[in-house]
């Protein structure tokens, strides 16, 4: 074992890594969007719940802030992050667990030419749980090899969550957004209540519960929307889905041939569009879909060489106004991961009261996913149980 070498397990397929990153039905390390099944999701997807009911409860807060407070987590984020970095934090916040963090690089050891893996092996002997996003695209993985050898060796390891690598993946966006649609998708939820989804049946008779079978548009910078590649490869998972993918024609932001072939693989039948009024199979792009999700053009990854063209993209054929909402059907969610761009305006402001758009909702949601990632990777989701059903068994 030579450790801080990992050069030769970074290059192998996924389906090799995923049992680097699981250990049998649980998460070890939270890395690659691959690694989530439909039963971690469904599991995640109940412990989400039970904190977002237990918050709504002074006393139910109260429980949920003693669950975890033993643990601390560091938060590594050289990158520039709000939400994810935010509903981070505030996940620590509820249930307890105390957090640090280190934002810049020149204010840590890395300004005395520290290695990146000797801070990562700091980290770990003070924390418990390191989430971390950097530029440099593949180093979270690598900090996983890292915790898996130092076990190996006998010594302390912690879990290392991937909160967003270059622009890659962001596995725990796909989380979120994953909640989101399990929660739109859903006729009958906690409550015992109807949904206005459960109403829209009668005008929607196809329309079915769970994810299962849906259509998906994603529109935007789909080549380089990290967010965009980690939730495709989550999505796969459903048996039935079906997926649009609505870009500028400029190669740098168009499907990528590495999730191409993954779609291929995993017979998921998609589709290149070139604007959001384009017809498929002769019917309109927008009323044939059950879920669209916009991104921006993530602009800081632009070349030099990238510049002019991508000044010149004529960005209306993408932009969600208002009379294109108008043509989508009434139960699909739209959704983006923020932040939205206001000089683009892929969203403009008017479409935010409209009852599909679920960004911020989907946002929020973060902080619940995040929170029930914390109690899966800390084992508490038993104890977190025995709280919700003190106040919730009748
Ligand atoms: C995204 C990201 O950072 O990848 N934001 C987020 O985490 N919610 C999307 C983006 O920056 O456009």
């Amino acid at each position: 074992m030579r450790l801080y070498d990992y050069e030769s397990q970074l290059r192998r397929p996924f389906s090799e890594k995923v049992a680097e990153f699981n250990s049998a039905d649980r998460l070890r390390h939270v890395i690659l969007a691959e690694q989530f099944e439909i039963s971690h999701l469904d599991n995640l997807r109940r412990t989400a719940d039970m904190i977002r009911r237990l918050s709504k409860l002074r006393a139910g807060e109260e429980a949920l802030a003693g669950l975890l407070r033993t643990k601390r987590a560091m938060l590594y984020f050289t990158q520039p992050s709000t939400r994810t970095f935010l509903s981070f934090s505030s996940a620590c916040q509820i249930l307890g667990v105390r957090s640090s963090e280190v934002r810049d690089p020149r204010l840590s050891s890395s300004a005395k030419r520290e290695s990146e893996f000797d801070a990562i092996r700091m980290f770990s002997s003070y924390f418990d749980v390191i989430i971390m996003r950097t530029l440099n695209e593949p180093h979270a993985e690598s900090c996983a090899y890292l915790m898996n050898d130092l076990e190996q060796l006998g010594q302390r390891s912690v879990p290392v969550v991937n909160a967003g690598s270059a622009a890659d993946e962001h596995p725990t966006q796909a989380l979120l957004d994953v909640y989101t649609l399990q929660r739109t998708f859903d006729f009958d939820q906690e409550t015992g209540g109807a949904t206005r989804l459960y109403a829209l049946r009668n005008k929607y008779p196809e329309l079915q519960l769970g994810l299962a079978g849906k259509t998906f548009a994603f529109c935007g910078d789909i080549g380089r929307g990290r967010t965009v590649r980690s939730l495709v490869r989550v999505l796969c998972k459903y048996p039935g889905v079906k997926m649009y993918f609505v870009a500028p024609d400029v190669p740098a932001l168009r499907l990528s041939d590495d999730i191409k072939a993954f779609l291929h693989h995993q017979n998921v039948p998609f589709a290149e569009l070139d604007s959001l009024d384009a017809t498929v199979g002769e019917k309109p792009l927008l009323g044939s879909v059950d879920c669209l999700y916009i991104t921006r053009i993530q602009r800081e990854h632009d070349g030099p060489d990238d510049a002019g063209a991508m000044q010149q993209i004529d960005l209306r054929p993408f932009r969600l106004t208002p009379d294109r909402v108008a043509r989508m059907r009434e139960y699909a969610p739209i959704m983006h991961p923020f932040p939205r761009d206001q000089v683009d305006q892929e969203i403009p402001t008017s479409v935010d009261t409209d009852r599909r758009a679920v960004y911020f909702r989907q946002a929020r949601n973060g902080m619940w996913t995040r929170a029930a990632l914390l109690v899966h990777l800390f084992g508490a989701e038993n104890r977190l149980s025995d709280v919700f059903d003190s106040f919730f068994r009748n």
